[in-house]
């Protein structure tokens, strides 16, 4: 199965084999692109992709040894994300599909996400609690197998992910804003700042995190932006982001009786979040699953296996296509 990811500003590709697993997966980041801008520019995006999807396509192809003709589907990402990025994507797969003869599979960013811990050894078993965190989405869903999601609780305003780079753009850290935040927090004194943990002091397991943005703005208007403030805001702010996701998350343990936690989304790949997580959730008998840092962050291997996945259930798509810039997880057909 040959996956593509083209839903926002990361051009991805790779090829999944139901008896070898991964068999290839290549990357080209639009970061250099979107920098100057301080976030992603979505035209840029789409533009970028169509030149650079056909070539990563046939690294992969090459790097695997796998010739056109030996796949037996293409899933490329149908939603959610840019509207215009999604349909480079999606021309390409369902060409390539419809000029193979195989099936072409329509994949959801989000499923892809939530199914990525499944690339690891060992492997997550159902049913578990997900814990998505990405640029995009913060949610946490029950799933109580593949294709059956229910949403607990989601951010009502900011995802996380667009809380970091928002708050990495107010201190000059430049874009990604999660690493940079990350890097800078390492010197910054936990001490002389306390944010906000937003949420919290009420029940219910939804998000909010544009208060977080307003708070780091406002403390950034009152000081000098000396190195030492930079890391000791970024220390705060990382603080407090991952503190609400932790409190979160063991809320949502203790209410669905889960003993399995996947944690998946670029932010998955904070090194803070990871450590306090498995510490935290590791005291409650709870076993903690990441894919690794690579994988948390957009790629084309989640793809491909979550397209792959569907394809065991369904006999792909009608031919035409749509993309979904908008599509809950709920929406999703059952696959068993
Ligand atoms: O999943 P992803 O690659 O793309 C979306 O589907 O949105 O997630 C990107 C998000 C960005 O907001 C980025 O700042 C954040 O993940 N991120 C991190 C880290 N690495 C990436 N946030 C916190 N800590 C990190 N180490
Ligand atoms: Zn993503």
């Amino acid at each position: 199965m040959l996956g593509i990811e083209t839903s926002c500003d990361d051009t991805a590709a790779a090829l999944y084999d139901g008896g070898r697993g991964l068999l290839a997966h290549r990357l080209y980041s639009q970061i250099d692109i979107h920098r100057d801008f301080g976030g992603v520019v979505p035209e840029l995006a789409a533009r970028d992709h169509i030149q650079k999807l056909l070539p990563l396509v046939a690294a992969v192809m090459a790097a695997a040894g796998v010739s056109r003709e030996q796949l037996d589907g293409v899933a490329y990402t149908a939603g959610p994300g840019l509207a215009g990025a999604l349909l480079v994507g999606a021309a390409v797969g369902r060409s390539l599909a419809w000029s193979l003869g195989v099936p072409a599979v329509g994949v959801h960013h989000m499923e892809g996400h939530l199914l990525a811990p499944m690339l690891e050894d060992p492997q997550p078993q159902f049913p578990f609690l997900a814990l998505l965190v990405s640029g995009g989405h913060t949610l946490l869903a029950d799933v109580s197998g593949p294709g059956r999601y229910r949403i607990l609780g989601e951010s009502l305003d900011d995802a996380v992910g667009e809380a970091f780079d928002k708050a990495a753009k107010l201190l000059g850290l430049g874009y990604p804003g999660g690493p940079a935040i990350a890097a800078a927090a390492q010197t910054g004194d936990p001490r002389r700042f306390r944010f906000p943990r937003p949420m919290t002091d009420r029940p219910g397991l939804d998000f909010s995190f544009s208060g977080l943005k307003t708070y780091t703005l406002n403390t950034v208007r009152d000081h000098q932006l000396e190195a030492q403030t930079v890391a000791d805001i970024a220390c705060a702010f990382q603080t407090a982001a991952v503190d609400t996701l932790v409190i979160k998350v063991k809320r949502a343990l203790a209410a669905s009786g889960h003993r399995r936690l996947v944690v998946a989304g670029g932010v998955g790949a904070n090194k803070l979040l990871r450590q306090r997580l498995l510490d935290e959730c590791g005291e409650f008998g709870v076993a903690v699953y990441y894919p690794r840092p690579e994988f948390c962050t957009d790629n084309g291997a989640m793809i491909a296996y979550a397209g792959w996945l569907r394809l065991q259930a369904c006999a792909g798509e009608e031919p035409g296509f749509t993309v979904r810039p908008r599509w809950s997880l709920e929406d999703l057909p059952a696959l068993d």
